[in-house]
């Protein structure tokens, strides 16, 4: 295997990647294999891993990891992960397209720019109604689904070059979107650079991305992983944009992956801040966001979600019980691989991506199979890694529990369904 950093900090503060100032290291999740990189037995010996730590910065309160992955190692041209799968999502990414549409896309030749758009899930709606439209993505595999879909594609990173060579060839942004992905890129003077580039003077640069607050409040320390390099909170993105000439003018709360922001940033005094901003920077200091201390009850919760997990699979394992695990999300393998989960105690793990299927997890090498084998036979006890989308996998498979199978989850603490 390869080690992907031989990153011993110990003691030495680092500097935070966007504003320079000190960080703190406030948590350790030890050594961790790239999360999306599915394995063939036969890659096995190629494995590359990483140390998984974290800091907040004391000055912007950016929370980040200390040590960064490669985009190139993370997002290759076969990354599997289709944000389609869900329908709950499919569902969020039409309503969030009809309302960009409805409020910020209304002129007849606007164009909108979407960074890291995967299988086309948001820009599917836009371009059946007619807007003009750009994904910007590097994954060829989830890009080929996106253009079978209708949508314009561009397979590329999203930096200051790409994005002014796509204002020489559409013209300016209104809207640039993004959903999960701003907190994936380590280099975020290069985002808010190509922001700068494309988008119009009274344009503006929504995403969305997992909210700290959720994270902290459910303990779901599964969240942390390769491509989260920043764990987003309102404050810290007002701080970012600052940073770089730009300002946080909205945000709003989602319900999506367990707890998710939308921020609205637009260049500095082209629009009204929204009073909700400043109401939830209040928020976040009532919780002790910016604060370093908060990150050590927050390890210390992890660590009992940890044991509690696999003293209950080992138990379980011991007395004959058939367990699997459902979904081969890219959070399982943290869990997994902090936890020292293997297939001694998930002997197999059921999902629907066909990218993902007879290969082997990350690190934790428990081979993946189609969720359509779920049912043949049913396992005692299913351990949901996709807790995010509980409802909609519980109510699909209810067959399972009609027949005495039960759920296991471990967010935000140890528990059967
Ligand atoms: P998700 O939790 O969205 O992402 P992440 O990788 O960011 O942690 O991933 C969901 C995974 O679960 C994905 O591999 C598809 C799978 N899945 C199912 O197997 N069945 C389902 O019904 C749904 C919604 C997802
Ligand atoms: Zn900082």
């Amino acid at each position: 295997w390869i080690e992907l950093n031989d990153n011993d900090v110990s003691g030495e503060p680092t500097a935070c990647r966007v504003c320079g100032g000190p960080v703190r290291r406030c948590l350790d999740l030890g050594r961790q294999p790239v999360s999306n990189a599915f394995l063939l037995p036969e890659q096995i010996a190629d494995e590359a891993f990483f140390r998984l730590e974290v800091g907040i910065c004391t000055r912007c309160t950016l929370v980040q990891q200390l040590d960064v992955v490669a985009h190139e190692r993370m997002f290759r041209p076969d990354y599997p992960y289709r944000s389609s799968t869900s329908a709950r999502l499919r569902r969020h990414f039409a309503d969030v397209a009809r309302t960009l549409h409805t409020t910020e896309l209304t002129g007849p030749d606007d164009l909108v720019v979407e960074v890291g758009s995967n299988d086309g899930i948001m820009l599917r709606t836009l371009s059946d109604a007619g807007v003009r439209h750009l994904g910007v993505d590097p994954c060829v595999g989830a890009g080929d689904t996106a253009a079978q879909g209708g949508v314009r594609i561009r397979i590329d990173y999203f930096n200051e070059r790409s994005a002014a060579e796509i204002r020489r060839t559409d013209g300016p942004a209104k809207v640039i979107f993004s959903a999960n992905t701003i907190s994936h890129i380590a280099d975020l003077g290069s985002v808010f650079g190509g922001v700068d580039a494309l988008l119009t003077a009274d344009g503006v640069f929504v995403f969305e991305d997992r909210y700290l607050a959720d994270i902290i409040a459910h303990t779901t320390f599964d969240q942390i992983y390769d491509e989260h390099v920043y764990l987003l909170a309102v404050r810290s993105v007002s701080e970012v944009a600052a940073v770089f000439g730009f300002e946080l003018i909205d945000a709003q709360r989602l319900g999506v992956h367990g707890g998710s922001m939308r921020y609205t940033v637009a260049r500095a005094g082209a629009r009204p801040r929204t009073a909700r901003v400043d109401q939830l920077i209040g928020e976040e200091r009532a919780l002790g966001l910016g604060d370093p201390a908060t990150f050590a009850g927050f390890g210390a919760r992890l660590d009992v979600i940890g044991k509690d997990l696999v003293a209950l699979l080992t138990e379980l394992r011991s007395a004959g019980m058939r367990v699997a695990g459902y979904g081969a999300t890219s959070k399982s393998a943290t869990v997994t691989n902090y936890c020292g989960i293997g297939t001694d105690l998930v002997p197999v793990i059921y999902d629907t991506t066909p990218e993902k299927q007879g290969r082997l997890t990350p690190g934790a090498h428990i081979p993946v199979e189609s969720a359509a084998r779920f049912t043949d036979p049913y396992p005692d006890y299913a351990l949901l890694f996709a807790w995010n989308h509980a409802e909609e996998i519980i109510e699909r498979e209810r067959e399972f529990r009609d027949r005495g199978g039960r759920w296991i989850l471990y967010v935000p603490d140890v528990h059967l369904l």
